[in-house]
C-alpha cells in the first residue's frame, strides 16, 4: 500500500527519494510525487500517474534541492491520478503533506473547508490535512501539525514539508508505520525500513501518537501533545542486499528458492534438546500460565489465516489446547465473547495489517491477552501485542507470501512444542517433532529440485480455467493456500474445499475442464483421500496430487519427503507455490505486482 521517503541533509534529494520509491514499489500502488525545497526558496512538486519511472520521467534535469518528501499512493479515495497522486499541496504551494491512512471524517472537513472558500485540487480525504496545516496560526510547523492533527479522525503516517520552515521535516504516525533513519548529517523518515537501508540502518520507529522533527544534523520525538519522548535509534537486522532480487529474475522465486535458509533460521538458537522442547525468548508467557491455557483463538487476514489454521492444528494435535484460526477482518466485528482464559495470537507477516491490528486493539480494550507471531520485528502488531514469536523470514518483497508463510508455520510448530511440553507431551514425542523439524530445510531443498517437472506441469494446466484444490484435515489449509496463490498471480479462478464436503455441492462442478489438485499425505487419511479422487475420476476429472507415494488415480502425481504427520502440510505446500508460480509465468503474469493487491493493507 501506500509508501513514505523523506530525506534531509547534504545530498541532492530527487535520486534519494526516487531510489526510495522504487524500494517501495513491492507494496503495491498506483501513481507516485516527490516534492522538494528549491534552492531559491518554495517548494517543487512532480507527480504521475503509473510507475516509478513514469514519474522520474517527468522531473525535470533543474530539481536541485537537499530536502524532500516523496510517495507512492494505492487509492482509496478518488481513481488513480495525477492530481490525486500525494504530495497534496495547499493553494498558495508553501505546504507539502504525504500520507498513508485514512482520514475518517475527511467529506465533514472538506465541507467545512470549502465553505471557508479553500479550492481542493484533488479527491482524496489526504488533502484536507494539507489545508488544515497551511491554515493553522500556530507559530512553529510543529505546532501547526499539531493542530491539524487534533482534529482529523482516522489513521495516519505524515511527513509534512513547509516553505517558511525549510530546515525541518515534520512527521507523524496514528496506526500507520514511520520510521526515522539515522545518518550522519542527514535524516531519512519512510514508512518502510527498505525505503532507507541502503543508507543507513540506525533506525528509530515512532509510535502511535508520537511526532518528529528531523533537521539535517538533529533529530527529536514528542507526543502529539507536545511532550518530549526518548527515541533511541537501533540497528535493522537486515542488509540492503537482502532487498535485491539476487539473480533471480521475480521477488517471488527469490524467495520461494530461500525457504530451506529462512527455516533454519526461525528454529536457529530455540531447540532445547535436553528438555525435547524450545525456547522463545519473546515470549512473556510462564509455565504455569500455559497450563492454565483452555483455549486458543488465532487470527490473522489471507495467507496468514491459513498459516494460522495449520497453527491451531498443531497446538491442538501437541499441546491438546482446543484451537481455531479465523480471519481477524471478521472476529473484530462480531462482537467476540473474550475469555480470559484464552490465548489469542495474532499472526501477521508484515506486522501492518489493519484489520489485525484492529482486533488486537480490540482484544486488549477487553482485557485479553494477545501474543504475536509476526515477521517484521517492530512492527505495529509486534509492539501492540504481550510477546510472541518472531518468525525471521527476512524481508519478503513479492506481494505475495512464500516463505513467509512457511516460516510462520513453522514458529507455530515451535509454540505448539513448547506449549505441549509444559503440558502432556510425552519427550519422546517432543524429540519426534524437534527430528522432524531439522529435517525441514533439506527436504524443503529436495522438493526445490523438482522445479522443471512442476514448470512442465504448470504448462499443461495454464490452460484451465477454473481449478479445484481438495484436502482433508491438515490437508486443508494447504489446499486453501495453494488455490490463493493460484488466483492471486495467475488469476485463474480457484475453489479450495476440504476432501470430505466434495460430495456435498462441489462434485457438480468436476468435468474434464476443472483439474483438481489434491493434497494426499500418507497419514490415517489416506484411504478417504483416494475415495475422493475415485469420485472425481468417476466424473471424469484430471487430478493432480501432492503425495508422499504415486497415487493411481490421479494422472500426474508431485512427490514430497514424508515428514511427521503434523508437519507434512509445511512440504506440501511448497510444489504448489512452484506450480502457482510458474502457471503465471506461463501465462505472462506480472508475478511480484499482481493486479489489484499490496503488500501490506494498511487500509480497512
Ligand atoms: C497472500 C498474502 C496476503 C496476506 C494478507 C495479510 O499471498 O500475502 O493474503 O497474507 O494480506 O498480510 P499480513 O500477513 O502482512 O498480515
Amino acid at each position: 500500500m501506500c509508501g513514505i521517503v523523506g530525506y534531509i541533509g547534504k545530498r541532492d534529494v530527487a535520486p534519494l527519494l526516487l531510489e526510495g520509491l522504487q524500494r517501495l514499489e513491492y507494496r503495491g500502488y498506483d501513481s507516485a510525487g516527490i516534492v522538494i525545497a528549491g534552492k531559491s526558496g518554495g517548494l517543487k512538486a512532480v507527480k504521475a500517474k503509473g510507475r516509478v519511472r513514469e514519474l522520474e520521467a517527468r522531473v525535470p534535469k533543474r530539481f536541485a534541492g537537499t530536502t524532500g518528501i516523496a510517495h507512492t499512493r494505492w487509492a482509496t479515495h478518488g481513481a488513480p491520478s495525477d492530481e490525486n497522486a500525494h504530495p497534496h499541496l495547499d493553494t498558495e504551494g508553501k505546504v507539502a503533506v504525504v500520507h498513508n491512512g485514512i482520514v475518517d471524517n475527511a467529506s465533514e472537513l472538506r465541507a467545512k473547508l470549502e465553505a471557508d472558500g479553500v479550492v481542493f485540487a484533488s479527491e482524496t480525504d489526504s488533502e484536507v490535512i494539507t489545508h488544515l496545516i497551511a491554515r493553522s496560526q500556530a507559530v512553529s510547523l510543529e505546532e501547526k501539525v499539531r493542530e491539524a492533527l487534533k482534529i482529523v479522525e482516522g489513521t495516519y503516517g505524515i511527513a509534512v514539508m513547509h516553505a517558511d520552515f525549510p530546515d525541518r521535516i515534520v512527521a507523524a504516525r496514528n496506526g500507520s508505520p514511520v520510521v526515522l533513519g539515522i545518518g550522519e548529517k542527514e535524516m531519512f523518515v519512510a514508512s518502510d525500513v527498505a525505503a532507507l537501508i541502503s543508507h543507513t540502518r540506525q533506525v528509530v520507529t515512532l509510535d502511535d501518537g508520537e511526532m518528529a522533527t528531523l533537521k539535517a544534523d538533529d533529530f527529536r520525538t514528542y507526543t502529539t501533545s507536545g511532550t518530549r519522548t526518548t527515541a533511541t535509534p537501533e540497528t535493522v537486522e537486515w542488509e540492503a542486499a537482502s532487498y535485491d532480487m539476487g539473480g533471480h529474475d521475480t521477488y517471488m522465486h527469490k524467495e520461494i528458492c530461500e525457504q530451506p535458509e529462512a527455516v533454519d533460521r526461525v528454529l536457529r538458537g530455540r531447540i532445547d534438546d535436553k528438555f525435547s522442547t524450545v525456547h522463545l525468548g519473546g515470549l512473556n508467557l510462564d509455565a504455569r500460565e500455559a497450563r492454565g491455557i483452555r483455549r486458543v483463538k488465532i487470527l490473522g487476514c489471507g495467507t496468514s489465516y491459513h498459516a494460522g489454521m495449520i497453527g491451531a492444528s498443531l497446538i491442538e494435535g501437541l499441546a491438546r489446547i482446543p484451537a481455531d484460526s479465523e480471519p481477524a477482518s471478521e472476529f473484530r466485528y462480531r462482537n467476540p465473547v473474550v475469555d480470559p482464559d484464552t490465548l489469542y495470537i495474532a499472526v501477521s507477516q508484515s506486522g501492518e495489517t489493519y484489520d489485525v491490528l484492529a482486533a488486537v486493539q480490540e482484544l486488549k480494550r477487553k482485557g485479553a491477552r494477545v501474543l504475536g507471531v509476526v515477521n517484521v520485528v517492530g512492527s505495529a502488531i509486534a509492539r501492540e501485542t504481550d510477546g510472541g514469536v518472531y518468525v525471521h523470514a527476512g524481508p519478503e518483497v513479492c506481494v505475495v507470501s512464500t516463505k513467509c508463510f512457511t516460516n510462520t508455520v513453522v514458529a507455530f510448530a515451535l509454540l505448539a512444542l513448547h506449549l505441549g511440553r509444559i503440558r502432556d507431551l510425552s519427550v519422546a514425542d517432543g524429540k519426534r517433532i524437534i527430528e522432524g523439524l531439522r529435517a525441514l530445510p533439506e527436504q524443503i531443498q529436495e522438493i526445490l529440485t523438482q522445479e522443471e517437472d512442476i514448470k512442465k506441469l504448470a504448462a499443461d494446466y495454464a490452460e484451465a480455467k477454473s481449478m479445484m484444490f481438495i484436502g482433508r484435515v491438515r490437508g486443508y489449509p494447504v489446499a486453501l493456500e495453494a488455490s490463493l496463490k493460484l488466483k492471486e498471480i495467475s488469476y485463474i479462478h480457484a475453489e479450495a474445499y476440504p476432501a470430505s464436503e466434495l460430495k456435498h455441492g462441489p462434485l457438480a462442478l468436476i468435468e474434464p475442464a476443472m483439474p483438481t489438485v489434491a493434497i494426499v499425505p500418507d497419514d490415517s487419511l489416506l484411504e478417504k483421500n483416494r475415495a475422493a479422487m475415485e469420485e472425481i475420476k468417476a466424473r471424469s476429472g484430471r487430478i493432480l496430487a501432492v503425495a508422499h507415494r504415486e497415487q493411481e488415480k490421479a494422472d500426474h502425481t508431485i512427490l514430497v519427503p514424508k515428514n511427521e504427520d503434523e508437519l507434512d502440510p509445511i512440504l506440501m505446500g511448497i510444489p504448489l507455490q512452484l506450480l502457482a508460480y510458474h502457471t503465471a509465468l506461463a501465462l505472462g503474469r506480472d508475478i511480484d505486482k499482481p493486479r489489484n493487491l499490496a503488500k501490506s493493507v494498511t487500509v480497512e
